[in-house]
């Protein structure tokens, strides 16, 4: 259902990838980066494209996810359109999210939703079988489980920073934070585990532990993993030799209970002093935006991999439409073409 002649078509999860999958998105992504940075570059991608239409529909608060998938298809030559008041759609006149997405497809080349309910984006998926066009679905985040493209970006940044060390297979990473509710950290997780990371230690309190589906993913794929209640206990016991510090925030727009002071407790902050024992060569990441949990002292450090992170989410993004799209070929023609103009 997810792939339309032997391609990736729709995209929602990690874990639909295959290895290969994820090699594949990550060298488009590569070669789209580089082909941005040259005047002839930029201007052959703008062909990639070009007549194609994006709809936007962001259901739930953004900046970085929207603003990059914008970017990306700008930088690709297609046109997007933004809704992110699916309230001032015809759906607040009662029109169902099937019938909504069949007009979608009418009108546009591929639907980027992000949504706070998981099911709307399966619905649309659901609509687009029962309609005459089955456009590409690309989640920009479902619910409090998935967000694929975050995973992509993510992964991208730490090949960049492995590069010379061999990729993510054999490494050690620790993921910290509000793990049950973080999509960024679950679907980073998938997508490591895929990639033939060593282990993933987490660092959460027990009430916002992985759940069981992850859990079981890592022990299938045969990646060692612990549980740590606070990072200067995680960071005491391994920390000279994690090769990664993935931070997140305590995702409070899913508490019930509004109005509680924003932050997460000083047993999952990565303050400047534990920073010392980790090695030279960790790296620091945060899918962003960050509360208390990753200060601003940390600005400074060359471990810190943060504005990379957001960077690359355009040639990631970008990657992944040209795929579902079926342009990835021209983007690997345009940048042999550069190749070969020296
Ligand atoms: N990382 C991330 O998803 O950021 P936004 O919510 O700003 O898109």
């Amino acid at each position: 259902m997810l792939e339309e002649e032997g391609r990736l078509h729709h995209v929602l999860y990690t874990a639909q990838f295959r290895r290969d999958d994820i090699v594949s998105l990550l060298g488009t992504a590569a070669m789209i980066r580089e082909l941005a940075a040259t005047s002839t570059g930029a201007r052959a991608l703008r062909g990639v494209l070009e007549g194609k239409r994006v709809m936007h529909l962001f259901g739930q608060p953004s900046t970085r996810t929207a603003q990059s998938f914008m970017a990306a298809v700008d930088c690709l030559g297609g046109k997007t359109q933004l809704l992110t008041d699916l309230g001032n759609s015809s759906m607040a006149k009662g029109e169902t999210v099937e019938d909504s997405v069949r007009v979608m497809a009418e009108l546009f080349d591929a639907l980027v939703i992000r949504h706070a309910d998981a099911e709307f984006t399966l619905r649309a998926l659901w609509g687009l079988r029962l309609g005459r066009r089955s456009i590409p679905v690309v989640s920009a985040g479902m619910g409090p489980t998935e967000h694929v493209t975050q995973s992509l970006l993510d992964l991208l940044t730490l090949q960049d920073a492995w590069q010379s060390q061999g990729g993510v297979r054999g490494k050690r990473v620790l993921i910290v934070g509000d793990i049950a509710r973080n999509r960024a950290a679950r679907s980073l997780a998938f997508g490591l585990a895929i990639c033939g990371v060593e282990r993933i230690d987490w660092v959460c309190s027990k009430i916002y532990a992985p759940d069981a589906l992850v859990a079981e993913f890592l022990v299938q794929a045969g990646v060692a993993s612990s549980t740590y209640e606070s990072l200067a206990q995680a960071v005491a016991s391994s920390g000279d030799r994690a090769d990664a510090v993935y931070m997140t925030r305590l995702q409070q727009e899913w508490d019930t209970q509004k109005g509680a002071a924003l932050g997460t407790s000083e047993d999952f902050v990565l303050t400047r002093k534990l920073g010392e024992k980790l090695s030279e060569n960790c790296q620091i990441l945060h899918p962003l935006p960050r509360v208390n949990e990753l200060p601003d002292s940390w600005d400074s450090d060359p471990r810190l991999r943060i504005w990379d992170q957001v960077n690359n989410g355009v040639w990631a993004r970008a990657a992944l439409l040209a795929t579902v799209m079926g342009k990835q070929d021209e983007v690997a023609a345009a940048h042999q073409s550069m190749r070969n103009q020296g």
